[in-house]
């Protein structure tokens, strides 16, 4: 069982067979390119064949995925952020939203402070990484549309769904439940179905790129969509999905907006960034130079090599010698990060200069 809510690592390919993803490398290659793709870091999907369809032959589509405001964004978050991305420019139409129904009732937050957070980090940060207006749908669980046509088809949805689950499979899925719990889950599974109502988009392909925690919510939403279908009352396309590994924390374990010292926040000044990285990062050099000549280094769990794996080095040529050099031994732990260093620093000022711009352009996407 997956808790989604939990903090604890899942190992993403144990978990593939219990949720019925496959694996996504066979997608790579004939699509246009991405490195999360490529790379592997996008490993796992359900039901992509119809999205890979779209795309070849330029039929429509809906990108749909949510975010939970919990602070500072950082690294973690530019994975999906990059995904959004490169679905808007494929030509998907994006829905975007701000999970603050399930975080106000999840975590100690007020909605307005929720939305503030979801404003000036995320929204921000994804108008700088390049998210346009066109095309995409921004919006607030708590506050579906101004159109109250639109509203109401998105919250009767929700109304409607407990009529299609039982306590017991919510039990078998979930775990302990608590109220706050199954509401949350009640607007997600509308989250993901709406675009396909007639006051929406109409029956159509959606795909849904998230971190394997939440596997649950798109199981059971696949369920959910059957049995409305089933009993005629909705006529749903089962939604699709890909499954992203996380980008760990600085000193190995989770990259959290809750700790500073796990992440790099997409704000942070080069210089900052930098002495995290060579205060926490996590390396997997020897403890001596002389061991690290003569056994090595581990890139496999060393976090500096994972960042430039992850985002940082595009270039598969370069990052395949990276790890040739650092697992021989030829370049050492202070090297490596030094070469991180070097590039997140880049990043950041340009970034930032970006976020600058992007903060005028944010009224575009909230009406
Ligand atoms: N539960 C998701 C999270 O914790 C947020 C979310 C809400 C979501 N609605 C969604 C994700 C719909 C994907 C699709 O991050």
């Amino acid at each position: 069982m997956i808790d989604p809510w939990g903090s604890e690592d899942v190992k993403e390919e144990k978990l593939m067979n219990e949720f019925g993803i496959e694996k996504f490398s066979g997608f790579s290659g004939k699509i246009p390119d991405n490195l999360l793709m490529r790379r592997g870091i996008i490993f796992g999907q359900m039901d992509f064949g119809k999205i890979a369809d779209c795309i070849k032959n330029r039929k429509k589509f809906v990108m749909m995925t949510g975010l939970m405001p919990s602070g500072a964004f950082h690294l973690g978050h530019k994975i999906v952020a990059d995904q959004i991305i490169y679905y808007q420019k494929l030509g998907a139409k994006i829905y975007l939203c701000v999970a603050d129904v399930e975080a106000y009732n999840m975590r100690l937050a007020s909605l307005e402070k929720l939305r503030r957070i979801a404003i000036e980090e995320y929204l921000t940060n994804y108008i700088a990484l390049g998210l346009r207006p066109k095309n995409c749908d921004f919006y607030f669980q708590s506050n579906r549309s101004s159109s109250s046509a639109k509203a109401n088809a998105y919250y009767r949805l929700i109304s409607m769904i407990p009529k299609k689950v039982t306590l017991n499979e919510l039990k078998a899925i979930y775990g302990d439940l608590s109220p706050g719990k199954i509401i949350s889950v009640m607007h997600q599974v509308s989250d993901i179905l709406h675009s396909q109502l007639k006051e929406f988009e109409d029956k159509g392909p959606v795909v849904v790129p998230v971190g394997i925690d939440q596997a649950p919510h798109l199981r059971l939403t696949r369920d959910v969509a059957a049995r409305f279908s089933q009993a005629k009352e909705f006529d749903f396309i089962l939604p699709s999905s890909t499954y992203h590994k996380f980008m760990k924390g600085l000193r190995g374990g989770k990259m959290s907006s809750s700790d500073p010292t796990s992440f790099i926040a997409l704000t942070d000044g080069p210089k900052t960034a930098r002495e995290k990285i060579i205060k926490h990062a996590f390396s997997g050099g020897r403890d001596t130079v002389e061991e690290h000549r003569e056994k090595g280094g581990v890139p496999e769990v060393d976090i500096s090599y994972q960042m430039l794996y992850y985002m940082f080095e595009p270039d598969d040529k370069k990052i395949k010698k990276i790890y040739e050099d650092y697992k021989s031994g030829k370049i050492l732990t202070g090297e490596l990060k030094q070469i991180l260093t070097e590039k997140i620093a880049k990043f950041l000022i340009e970034h930032k200069e970006k976020r600058e711009k992007a903060r005028d352009k944010v009224h575009e996407f909230i009406s």
